[in-house]
């Protein structure tokens, strides 16, 4: 599943801004062929599918980050809305279970040019006494491997993950399988609220197939020489 317009683009970067005018004022900065685009819960609540039309209008790759959980018949619906924005990914929370993922996975598959539809499996923001407070024990790291594997049993292209995960998500899920991480962090620039940042290079290294990253390009004075810079990094990588 793909059609994207970017093969080798690896950078998506996290639109984290309030409302439309100020997504737009930076989008104008850049261009389709340094990076895609992260539109998150803030931005569609404000902006909504207008603007995720319009970056698409633009020539950029959508990654609708909006995380369904629901009902199967819910979560495949907003799939398909999703779909008939013109999206390149969209995700839903691994934690709806197989049902979910399978009607989900059918909804975007029954489109001609499906999108990437892969799954947020445990927050980031959670630690192992998060999950036992809401009756689930073990440790992250295990629910993760086990939620991905669901994830691509169930038809998904991949999952958002760590990208201190990647290396084992990869020998688990398989080359084909997406891995899209955030948290990266090119050297010299600030952690911000990130715990565990990684380079791009590093990430790409690791096994990350996407990088998602936002205020290190979208607060910088120059946002498309920063892209330069990383899209630089990574193509001596290859
Ligand atoms: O500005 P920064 O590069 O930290 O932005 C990272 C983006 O990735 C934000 O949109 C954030 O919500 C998202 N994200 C994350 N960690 C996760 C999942 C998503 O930072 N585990």
């Amino acid at each position: 599943m793909s059609g994207t317009r970017h093969a080798g683009a690896r950078v998506i970067v996290a639109l984290d801004y309030p409302d439309a005018a100020p997504a737009l004022e930076f989008v104008s900065r850049i261009s389709p062929d340094q990076c895609r685009l992260k539109v998150g819960k803030e931005l569609f609540t404000s902006a909504g599918p207008d603007l995720v039309r319009h970056l698409s209008g633009q020539g950029f790759d959508v990654f609708l980050d909006l995380k369904y959980h629901d009902i199967p018949n819910t979560v495949a619906n907003a799939c398909r809305a999703a779909t008939g924005l013109g999206v390149w990914m969209l995700n839903v929370h691994a934690l709806g279970g197989r049902r979910m993922l399978e009607a989900a996975a059918a909804a975007v598959g029954a489109v001609s040019k499906p999108p990437l539809l892969v799954a947020v499996t445990i927050l980031t923001s959670m630690d192992a006494s998060d999950l036992e407070s809401i009756g689930l024990g073990g440790t992250p790291e295990e629910h993760v491997l086990e939620l991905a594997s669901l994830a691509r049993d169930c038809g998904l292209d991949g999952v958002v993950c760590s990208s201190r995960e990647t290396a084992v998500l990869r020998e688990r899920c398989g080359n084909d399988f997406q891995l899209v991480t955030p948290g990266i962090r090119p050297a010299g620039s600030a952690a911000d609220d990130q715990r565990r940042v990684m380079t791009p290079a590093d990430a790409i290294r690791n096994g990350s197939n996407y990088l998602v990253i936002g205020r290190p390009v979208t607060q910088a004075d120059d946002p498309s020489a920063v892209l330069l810079t990383i899209n630089s990094e990574l193509a001596a990588l290859s």
